[in-house]
């Protein structure tokens, strides 16, 4: 689904450039990007179709399948890291612009000068400065100098990648950091987070980096893997196999990989590790260790409701979106694959019969027998007491769909008549 950004490590240098303009309506040679103006270079190769789903945030929508799962993360999160009046621990950063520096997006986070993530082929520049991020994990530093010390960040990434069911040039993912001290770590005073005197850029041969001391490492791991294992059970169930996979990231030391045995497949969930100190330390932030992950959602989504495709998650069609109405997020849903064939939509008013048993049960069952498999979706779109006379009347859209061929307003007006004639049979009058 995405490629994580598991590269080796050299040192980057950070470049604060600033290259966008003010506010006002665009040159020819610039582009306007959710209200800013950012000059074209030779680097620039966004297109128009990809500016398009700016701003669309479709994880922010109530009751979308991504939404589903962002609010079921930041629940379980809330819920296992609360202050001591119940209040949570983490703050949620949501609504984080996606346009990046290189120096975001790279630098901040140690990624080398000539890593291939940063090429051109892989990533949508808007300029030689600034790109659409790859990863939520770019807004770490600016939220680390911001002070915070535990908090989420969560919104749409975007990568040139190849085009099938599972991957999509736009799709999004929930980072994670928090931050110790000493006092928070260890109950012992005796314990210390650093070891004297050692060089941030170092590895030890235990594979932690060489300024931690082995057990602030290990307790931080502890945590982050409970967490984790805590999260994926969540989601998927008590029952469900998992394993730990050492890899590596370039702003993590040690870095794993959580991998769920899933559909009779080991699926990697997500990437996470103990913080690089010297993304702290630049970050303006001592005496702190952290951790951090990072997950896609789509991945996660797609199993849990069985999505076949991860095209469906842009879908508008309401055969796709209702099936994710739910007044519980945690409810268990599966998703039942609609026809690609086009929708049709009609109106259906009549007042109901005046001796006032009749329920919209019993229009849909009228509708699901005189329409048979044709009838997709029924919404009752206005109910309305007649303030003098009493009568109620309803009106009902219906949605009708093919499974296997696209249907013509003609085709629909034949069942649509049916199902009118059978609404009058039981008393109704048509409006
Ligand atoms: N940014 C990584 C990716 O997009 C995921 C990740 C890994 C985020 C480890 C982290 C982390 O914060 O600690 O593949």
């Amino acid at each position: 689904m995405y490629k994580m950004l598991k590269i080796r490590n050299f040192l980057g240098r950070s470049s604060q450039l600033r290259s966008f303009t003010s506010q006002s309506k665009p040159q020819l040679n610039e582009i306007s990007l959710l209200g800013q103006n950012f000059a074209r270079d030779d680097y620039t190769n966004i297109t128009d179709k990809i500016c398009s789903y700016l701003g669309m945030n479709i994880y922010l929508d109530q009751n979308h399948p991504l939404s589903l799962v962002r609010q079921r993360i930041v629940n379980y999160v809330y819920k296992t890291f609360t202050k001591s009046r119940g209040n949570p621990v983490f703050s949620v950063f949501d609504r984080l612009s996606p346009v990046v520096s290189t120096n975001q997006n790279f630098d901040s986070l140690l990624i080398p000068k000539d890593h291939p993530s940063r090429s051109k082929s892989d990533c949508y520049y808007v300029n030689r400065d600034y790109l659409l991020r790859a990863h939520m994990t770019a807004h770490q530093n600016e939220l680390l100098r911001a002070g915070l010390n535990n908090f989420l960040m969560i919104g749409d990434v975007y990568r040139r990648d190849e085009i099938d069911r599972t991957h999509f040039p736009v799709f999004h993912q929930i980072d994670a950091v928090r931050l110790k001290t000493k006092d928070e770590l260890f109950e012992t005073k005796a314990l210390s987070i650093f070891e004297e005197g050692a060089n941030e850029a170092f590895t030890s041969d235990q594979g932690k980096q060489a300024c931690h001391s082995l057990e602030a490492v290990k307790l931080m791991e502890y945590e982050l893997k409970e967490t984790l294992v805590g999260l994926a059970k969540t989601l998927f169930g008590d029952e469900i196999q998992y394993r730990w996979v050492d890899v590596y990231f370039p702003f993590t030391q040690p870095s794993w990989e959580l991998e769920v045995h899933y559909d009779n497949n080991w699926m990697e969930i997500l990437g996470c590790g103990i913080m690089q100190q010297r993304i702290l330390s630049n970050a303006g932030v001592t005496e702190k260790i952290g951790w951090a992950f990072g997950l896609g959602l789509e991945r996660i989504a797609m199993c849990l409701y069985q999505i076949p495709d991860i095209r469906l998650f842009w879908s508008k069609d309401t055969g796709f979106l209702n099936q994710f109405k739910t007044a519980d997020i945690n409810s268990k849903i599966t998703y039942i694959p609609v026809s690609q064939y086009p929708q049709c939509k009609n109106d259906l008013s009549f007042w109901l019969p005046e001796n006032g048993d009749f329920s919209s049960n019993d229009f849909y069952d009228i509708a699901r027998s005189v329409g048979e498999d044709l009838v997709e979706q029924i919404e009752l779109v206005d109910d309305f007491k007649h303030p003098k006379t009493g009568k109620r009347s309803h009106c009902y859209r219906i949605t009708y769909r093919h499974m296997e061929k696209t249907l013509t307003q003609a085709d629909v007006n034949l069942v649509h008549k049916k199902i009118e004639e059978a609404v009058k049979n039981v008393g109704a009058v048509v409006r």
